[in-house]
């Protein structure tokens, strides 16, 4: 199950990345926004980004004017790793590197086509494990303790 969720910037962007993941085969849970009435993206970061830490969901999109707030929000959410991408190559690597679990995207600054290729590259690549597990754990650590040394 993939979390959905966007501000008033990005609705169409929302929809077409919606009929990208049923094409994929993928169930999405969609936490809105559904119009383009002016709204605050921190509510809908927040609303997908607990779904993916609760581990109702496995993993998280949203997508905002930019990509930048929406994924700043999400990022306070522990044991959310949000990765703001605007190419495959950054969201195929944050999955190999960071086990990123939500992706971010900027419906103004990138275009249809190049989301999904993003989003298909994000949800078809695998984590690495291995010497990037211990960068994870300390972003956690991090997370958890506010300090790592
Ligand atoms: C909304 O106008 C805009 O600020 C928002 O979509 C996003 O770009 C914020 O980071």
């Amino acid at each position: 199950m993939i979390a959905i969720a966007c501000d008033h910037a990005a609705v169409e962007l929302k929809n077409e990345i919606k009929a990208l993941l049923t094409e994929m085969g993928e169930e999405y849970c969609d936490f809105g926004t559904d119009t383009s009435a002016s709204c605050d993206y921190p509510m809908f970061a927040a609303r997908a980004a607990k779904a993916v830490a609760d581990g109702t969901c496995e993993k998280g999109i949203v997508i905002c004017g930019t990509g930048i707030g929406i994924s700043i929000a999400a990022n306070k959410v522990h044991g959310i790793r949000c990765a703001l991408c605007g190419d495959p190559l950054s969201a195929q690597l944050t999955r190999q590197h960071n086990n990123a679990n939500m992706l971010a995207m900027g419906a103004r600054i990138i275009g249809a086509e190049l989301a999904k290729a993003i989003v298909k590259a994000f949800l078809t690549t695998p984590f690495e494990g291995g010497r990037h597990q211990r960068r994870v754990d300390l972003i956690t650590k991090l997370e958890q303790e506010q300090v790592i040394e």
